[in-house]
């Protein structure tokens, strides 16, 4: 019979990436997929970012090892790298311990057992067997990898090494394959992913090359840092068509000192000094952010300033935290750790602002047309939902629609989550406001 295998992804999208990739080599062995209840051997990608994201890692392998017939567990991702054999020690049920850096040797390491956390010299890209056709209309490529940033909170740059770029080539040839089997959405990743550079390349020359690929629709990029947004970069966003009008640009806190005191090399001025050229260049983006409450030292002044960037900004989307000090990072040894239940109040009042925020971003969407690219089926029957430029989920109402779609829409309804979108007729007059 043939052997199975389930992969759980766990945290960013540069894992559900890996996690791709993890299932095209194990199927390229002569695995089959199969559910998480079933399957031979399970993977867990996992995210070591915030404590409780690790935790989750430990209480998916108790689940896994009571399974009446216990899998094969392998443990990958950041979990992987940040804790390698301690991991073993602690859950002797796991079989194989395997690092973001080294999963292109699995296959051999499901044969042996054991922990590798290497960050070999040979790229896991070139060992991979190249990607399937069937990576869907919204396809993710990772093209940078790791982190030289060294914000004080952070664990990527010692899970995933310091920044790597891949070949620009490679990376075209990859985009290429993924728009042929099908892709209309490409989204670059890493965890800087602007600083990206290959030779003479830099991020921008890449998404210029991409965006030239005949087929390809849309073009996306995530996650940046402040630092790293270069000119050309951001005139890309007012002259690649292709290129979505929508940026996550992580600010982390409002407050000069607290940014500060997270070594990002940017203050409250100089970040929104960068949107403002964004701006400039590309009028209607969208902008997205992460934000961390009880960072520690964070007064309730500091908090105030974070709160007052975010309606400032007018987040479309952003992400907040609480907190969390992380082994080995220089934040968790500072003095003025947050109590639990500050972080909880700071965390709900951001939320609500964040919120705001969004709903006023949808609400001045409405009365405006877009191309939506049907991603899921909907809640009720014929609905399915979609993605607008600017990231907003639509809803939309069209039997003769299927996913994959990219169909024109008006807005017509906004919700905090979502908007509402009517397909355009033939018929239908053309708007006169354009989408601002
Ligand atoms: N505690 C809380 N949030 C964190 N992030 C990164 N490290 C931590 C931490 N120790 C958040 C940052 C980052 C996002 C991916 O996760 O906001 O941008
Ligand atoms: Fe972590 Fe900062 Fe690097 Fe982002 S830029 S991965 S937050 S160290």
């Amino acid at each position: 019979m043939t052997a199975t295998y389930h992969v759980k992804t766990f945290g960013c999208q540069m894992n559900v990436y890996d996690s791709e990739r993890i299932g095209e080599l194990l199927e390229a062995e002569g695995y089959a997929p199969a559910g998480i209840d079933t399957a031979d051997v399970v993977v867990l990608n996992t995210c070591h970012i915030r404590e409780r994201a690790a935790e989750k890692t430990y209480s998916d392998v108790g689940r896994l090892r009571t399974r009446p017939a216990a899998p094969r567990i392998v443990v990958a991702g950041c979990v992987a790298q940040a804790e390698g054999a301690e991991i073993i020690a602690r859950a002797p049920a796991v079989d194989v311990v395997v690092g973001p850096n080294a999963y292109h040797r699995l296959p051999a390491l499901l044969a042996t057992g054991g922990v590798d956390t290497e960050m070999p010299p040979e790229p896991k890209f070139d060992a991979l067997p190249p990607r399937r056709a069937t990576a869907g209309h919204a396809a993710f490529l990772t093209v940078q990898e790791g982190c030289d940033k060294f914000c004080t909170f952070c664990v990527v740059p010692y899970t995933r090494g310091g920044e790597v770029s891949r070949p620009a080539e490679a990376l075209v040839a990859e985009a290429r394959a993924l728009v042929a089997g099908g892709a209309k959405e490409i989204t670059l990743l890493g965890q800087n992913v602007n600083a990206y550079r290959d030779g003479e390349v830099t991020v921008a020359g890449l998404i210029r090359r991409i965006a030239a690929l005949p087929g390809l629709a849309r073009l996306r990029y995530t996650t940046s840092h402040p630092r790293d947004m270069a000119d050309d970069l951001i005139a890309a966003h007012g002259e690649v068509e292709v290129l979505m009008p929508y940026l996550h640009l992580p600010v982390q806190s409002g407050s000069t000192r607290v940014l500060k005191a997270m070594n990002r090399a940017h203050t409250r001025d100089s970040y929104l000094r960068i949107l403002d050229r964004l701006r400039a260049a590309r009028p209607d983006i969208a902008l997205s952010g992460d934000f961390i409450v009880g960072f520690p030292g964070e007064t309730d002044a500091d908090f105030a300033e974070t709160v007052r960037i975010v309606r400032e900004v007018g987040y479309a989307q952003a992400y907040s935290f609480k907190y969390s000090a992380r082994p080995g990072t220089p934040a968790a040894s500072l003095p003025g750790q947050v109590p639990e239940d500050v972080k909880d109040a700071r965390l709900a009042e951001l939320q609500a602002a964040i919120g705001d925020c969004a709903l006023a971003f949808n609400r001045a969407s409405v009365g405006t047309r877009c191309d939506v690219l049907l991603d899921r089926p909907g809640r009720r029957p014929g609905q399915l939902i979609g993605k607008s430029p600017w990231l907003q989920s639509v809803v939309v109402t069209d039997p003769a629609a299927r996913i994959g779609d990219l169909v024109p829409v008006d807005l017509t309804d906004a919700q905090p989550n979502s908007l509402t979108g009517v397909p355009v007729t033939r018929t239908d007059p053309p708007l006169t406001r354009a989408a601002a």
